[in-house]
């Protein structure tokens, strides 16, 4: 009797290994960082011709309980080569999700691998902000890269020295990434830190950050010098122009005016000028006549 109950239940683990050729993936986890949720799972140990393929569903309470647990698939995640699905999306609420994927091979699927425990999106984790803090004038400027869409930043800025107690705390939507902090004391320096709030959750402080507030009078210094600069250049460049013009000038002045006052005064000397100018005249008109007499040979 013994032998043959051992024999039927070997018979059956065969089968059952015969009917689920292809396991099911394993490891399934959610990881879900900043309100972003990526389900990731192993590849199941199988040998197949084609590459893997794999789906996911998901149902939420409403799914489970009220529609008789109806599964829906996950849009993004059917039929991928990959191991991992973006299911931020998908998880909509902050319901339970049960979260299941499985493997398939040409025509073979695998079981379903349930993700366990099921899945809350109040569980993800929100990282520690990244900041930069600088000085624009007398006031502190502090932006931050991206963090989730309807989080809030919490930014505390205490004057160096002083205890956490007396820092000064703002308040900005995440959206706008920008806060200025106004009526600082000049050569003091400030430290700020901040977190991510998301309703109940609150991420870690980001690393404190320190800077100097310097005032005002020394943004100006740069602008102010460049100008300065600037206007000295332009006064020596125009100097000299001025004074090459003036040079220029003068020169021509020293060249033509003596002759034309010699000629008002009295009997001209012979200048170099007109001599030529009269030579000019007469060829022309030796040219005329010329061609004029060419026409009438011409002609004639
Ligand atoms: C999910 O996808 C499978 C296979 O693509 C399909 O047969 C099934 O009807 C889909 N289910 C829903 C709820 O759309």
């Amino acid at each position: 009797m013994k032998t043959s109950a051992a024999g039927t239940f070997s018979a059956l683990l065969v089968v059952g290994y015969v009917w689920s050729a292809l396991p099911p993936p394993s490891h399934v986890t959610m990881d879900s960082v900043n309100v972003k949720h990526m389900l990731r799972w192993n590849p199941p140990k199988a040998l197949c011709a084609t590459p893997l393929l794999y789906s996911v569903q998901f149902q939420g309470e409403f799914e489970a309980t009220i529609r008789a647990g109806t599964w829906l698939n996950s849009s993004n995640c059917q039929d991928v080569t990959h191991t991992y699905c973006d299911q931020t999306l998908d998880l909509g609420s902050d319901s339970d999700y049960n979260i299941r994927v499985r493997a398939r091979c040409a025509s073979e699927t695998s079981a379903w691998a349930r993700l366990s425990p099921p899945f809350n999106r109040r569980d993800t984790v929100l990282t520690a902000p990244l900041m930069k803090v600088s000085t624009v004038g007398d006031a502190l400027l502090v932006s931050f890269e991206e963090a989730p869409p309807t989080a809030y930043l919490e930014v505390e800025v205490r004057q160096s020295g002083d205890t956490l107690h007396q820092a000064r705390v703002f308040a900005i939507l995440a959206e706008e990434k920008l806060l200025h902090v106004f009526d600082l004391r000049e050569e003091s320096e400030y430290c700020v830190r901040a977190r991510v709030l998301l309703k109940q959750l609150r991420s870690q402080n980001s690393q404190e950050q320190c800077v100097r507030v310097t005032g005002p009078h020394v943004n100006w210094e740069g602008p102010v010098t460049a100008v300065l600069t600037l206007l000295l250049m332009a006064g020596v460049v125009f100097a000299a122009l001025w004074c090459a013009v003036q040079w220029r000038t003068r020169r021509h002045s020293f060249k033509e005016s003596p002759p034309r006052l010699l000629l008002l005064d009295g009997p001209a000397p012979a200048m170099p000028g007109q001599p030529k100018e009269e030579v000019c005249a007469n060829m022309r008109v030796v040219h005329k006549d010329r061609r004029f007499q060419l026409g009438h040979n011409a002609y004639g």
